[in-house]
This record gives C-alpha cells, structure tokens and sequence, in this order.
C-alpha cells in the first residue's frame, strides 16, 4: 500500500492544530456568548468545562485519530469500528462505526455549509473596510443589505471555497501545512496588534466607557448573575467549549490520523488546547467586547449579539483613528481564522472520498467543492439567516455533543481503558497524572449526558421540537419572523434529516 500523507514538521503539525480549533469560534463566537451569558458569570463555568470535558475530550480524540491513522484511516467509521471491536463483536462494532461515521460527515458538512458563509463575510468586510464602504452608514442597516445580496454573497463565499479547494488538493503536508505556516504567524501578529490598538483606546464619546472597563466585565467573577441563571449558562459554557476547540466535529481525530504511530499526543493535545484558549480568551476577549465598551458603551456592547464583529465593530471602525486598515485587519483575522479551521472539515470529506471510495485526491476535492457548493447555497439565498441560525442549533448544541460522548464510550469504554491510557502514553512526552484518569472515564461523559438533556429541555420548553416551530423559538433563537421562517426550520431539518442517511449509508 502506499504511504499515508503525514505532518513533515512539528512545527507544521501544531500550527495546523492550532489552525483547526482557533477559529471564528475564538473572535467571533466567544465574545457574544460572553456578553448575552453576563461576562464574568459565563467565565466561571467556561473553565470548569474547560478543564473536565475540552482537556480529556481532546486527549480522546487524538489518541483515537493516531490509532485510526496506524491502520490507513482518517475518518471516524472505520476509527470507530476499529476501537470498539477490543470489545464487541464485529456487528456490534459496526454499529458504533456507523454512528460515528454519521454524525462526523453530518457535522463536516452541515457545519461547513453555514460557516464558510461567515467566512465569505469577513472576506467581504475586509475588502468594505479597506475602501471604506460602511464608513457614515447605518452598520446593521449595511450588515442587512449585505446579506440580502445574493451576488455578492456568493462572490465572496465562492473565492473562499475555491482557495480553499486549492489547499486541500496540494495534500496534507504539501497544502495544508504550508498553508498555515504563512497564516497562522500573520493570525497572531495581527490580532496582538489589534488588542494593542483595542487597550490603548480612550473613548471618543463619554470619558467613563473604556476598553478597560470592558476587560473588568469579562475578568470579575460574577457569582449572583451566574446562580440566577445557572444551567443557561452552563450549557452555553460548555458548548463553547465544544466548538472552539473543534471537538465533537471528526476533524481533531483526522489531524491526528497524519502522525506516526509513535509520535507524541499527549504533550501536543495538551499544546492545541493552550494555544486555543490563549486565542480565545486572551486575544479574542480582548477585542470585541473592550472595543464595544469604550466606543458604545456598555449596555450597547452587551447587546451587541450575533452581530457584534459585523455590526457593532464596523461602527467603530469608521471612528477610529485609522480605522480603515484597522478594520480590515480585524476581518482579515477573522477570515484567515475561520479559512485555517475551514481547511479541515473539507480535508474530513476529501480524506473519506479518498480512503472509503479510493478516489484521487485532486478528483475529491473537486466533488467536494460541488457538494459544499450545493449544501451552501440555500444559506447563501436566505436573507433572514434563520436557516444558518437552525443549522447552527442542531451542529451546536447536538451532534458536537453527542459525538463527543460516542468519542468516550468508543475510544475509552469499548477499546478499554487500560489499552486507552497506554496508547495515550505512546511516545509521549508528558505523563498524564493518574488521577486524571476518572475525570476522562466517568465525569466527561456524565457531563456531556447532562449538557444532552439540558439541551433538549431547553428546546424543548421553547417549543423548539415540535413539527411547527413555536413563536418564542423562531423569534428568541433563531432570530426570524414568524410564520415565514417556519418553511426553513423544516427545510433545514429535512436537509439535515438526508445528510445524516447518506452518512449512515457511507458506513
Ligand atoms: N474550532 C473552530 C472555531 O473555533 C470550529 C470549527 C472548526 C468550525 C472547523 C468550522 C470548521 O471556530
Ligand atoms: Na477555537
């Protein structure tokens, strides 16, 4: 058989790691659920989730990813499969291949089809940044309109898509770990400059707003607000938790199916963790919130929702001293952010083209493209965005989760713990103390068991569940008018319905 791609550098290796889980989830996500979830109240529960689900869960993955790659698989079906025939006969075993196999393509395509939309946008605001196009307009007014314009939309969307095709086709260590080894370093130097620019600014408007006071809100913990709101917050720590480090997705354990049998997973988890958080809540806490507060003031940055990088920032920007170059640095950041994590949930579909149907790797990216393309487009057509927000609730706040709960009871109960700890400490560089070890077998899981039904009541309370949507849901979660976002919901529920038995079919 021929040799599998693998990470030619370390460095390289690190770099796409950290690629794939800082994204849009770090400067764009993190700063409005920070807000809507009371600051220093969301900040409480985030570490907690942080540390007994994002660290065990991402130890998992790439120990279940190394072990996958051993046998020549990128993709968690045979991954699955693999891990818990230690336990289970092999129709067992498939069964579990088959729930793993389904929900990663669910989630690498359907995840795709919204977030490369968002992406596309931060393409475009970069280019209106540069020449100035919101600058004296109403932003939400200009956010609106932008999306409502299909070609440019599509425009923008399209050459993302295209320069992405192009890394995934050059191949693991020829395309993407050259890819992000430009874009990574530029990432980092152009949001320290920005949370610079961010600290250093007075406000223009009333003397008491500051980018400080802004840091204050995110950094002092806040007990009252989080008791009165305990397990909204919660859920919504732990989901974040989730997304920003890319767990739940499939697209953690193909990176790690690119290394040596023997290379270390330990000490580089650990390392993808460290470098997405310091992303997260040290850069992207430093940006979007502190310069909300200081030119709009605090009641208004906390508001600022969804729309806070695209319609509350570009507001600022046209104030600002330099504010053009500012501004497109700030969505240049975003695009290369969500481009390097973008790289991976397209090589996931790529990687299973190539291995399940052994199709060439430049003829799979292409199908690919046509593929995302098609899924895409009716995100792209929607205006009122209701369908990407019913995407988002389902990818969010279910299958990240439950994949990730599968993630434990494959690749620690079926394959065994005891196997799971050795093959964790295979050429590692570090030892995992082993107290550690019940926090990944037991409280993991009974975490994201909680994190389920919290989720489902939730919905369910809202009316979320049922065939015609309830009023509340459509208005308070998904952001649409009612009865016209209804035919939406149930478009996106029966695409997501096809998705799924495709990827049942796929196993
Ligand atoms: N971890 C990514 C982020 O923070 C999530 C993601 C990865 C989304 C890959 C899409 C594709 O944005
Ligand atoms: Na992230």
């Amino acid at each position: 058989m021929e040799q599998r791609d693998r990470w030619a550098t370390k460095l390289g290796l690190i770099l796409a790691m950290a690629g794939n889980a800082i994204g849009l989830g770090n400067f764009w996500r993190f700063p409005y659920q920070l807000a809507s979830n009371g600051g220093g109240a969301f900040m409480i529960p985030y570490f907690i989730a942080l540390f007994f689900l994002g660290i065990p869960v991402m130890w998992i993955e790439w120990t279940t990813g190394r072990y996958g790659g051993k046998y020549g698989h990128g993709t968690l079906g045979p991954m699955f499969y693999l891990m818990a025939r230690e336990s289970l006969k092999p129709k067992g075993a498939l069964i579990f291949g088959i729930i793993g196999g389904m929900l990663a393509f669910a989630v690498s395509s359907l995840l795709s089809s919204y977030y490369y939309q968002v992406i596309g946008w931060s393409a475009a605001y970069t280019y209106y940044s540069l020449t100035g196009a919101y600058f004296g307009k109403d932003t939400v007014q200009f956010f609106l309109s932008y999306v409502a314009n299909t070609k440019a939309v599509i425009f923008f969307w399209g050459i993302t898509m295209v320069l992405l095709g192009i890394a995934v086709g050059q191949g693991v260590s020829k395309g993407i770990e050259r890819w992000v080894k430009v874009m990574m370093p530029l990432l980092y130097v152009f949001a320290i400059l920005l949370v610079i620019r961010a600290l250093t600014l007075g406000s223009p408007v009333k003397p008491e707003w500051s980018s400080i006071k802004g840091l204050e809100y995110i950094w002092t913990p806040n007990f009252t607000a989080l008791k009165e709101n305990f397990f909204k917050i919660s859920l919504a720590a732990a989901g974040q938790i989730f997304f920003t480090l890319s767990l739940g997705m499939g697209i953690i354990h193909n990176y790690a199916s690119y290394l040596g049998p023997e290379d270390d997973v330990a000490l580089s988890g650990l390392a993808t963790v460290s470098l997405n958080e310091f992303a997260e809540v040290i850069l992207g806490g430093s940006l979007a919130i502190p310069i909300a507060f200081a030119y709009l003031g605090p009641e208004q940055a906390v508001k600022g929702g969804v729309g806070l990088a695209y319609m509350a920032l570009p507001n600022v920007f046209m104030h600002m001293p330099g504010g053009r170059i500012f501004g497109a640095m700030w969505f240049l950041l975003l695009w290369f952010a969500g481009f390097t994590s973008a790289i991976a949930t397209y090589n996931y579909l790529v990687a299973m083209l190539e291995e399940d149907l052994k199709i060439d790797r430049k003829v799979g990216t292409w199908v690919v493209f046509v593929f995302l393309f098609l899924l895409g487009l009716p995100v792209a057509l929607d205006s009122s965005l209701v369908y990407l927000s019913e995407l988002d609730m389902w990818v969010g706040s279910y299958f990240l989760v439950l994949l990730g709960f599968f993630d434990v009871i494959v690749g620690v109960w079926l394959f065994k713990p005891d196997n799971f700890w050795e093959e964790l400490h295979k050429g590692a560089f570090i030892n995992v103390p082993e107290w550690f070890k019940p926090i990944i077998m037991y409280i993991a899981p009974i975490f994201m068991a909680i994190l389920l039904i919290g989720n489902t009541k939730d919905y369910y309370s809202m009316g979320a569940l049922s065939f015609h949507v309830s009023k509340a849901y459509v208005e308070n979660v998904l952001g649409g008018a009612y009865p016209d976002a209804v035919p939406l919901v149930l478009k996106a529920r029966i695409v997501i319905l096809i998705i799924l038995i495709i990827g049942a079919i796929e196993a």
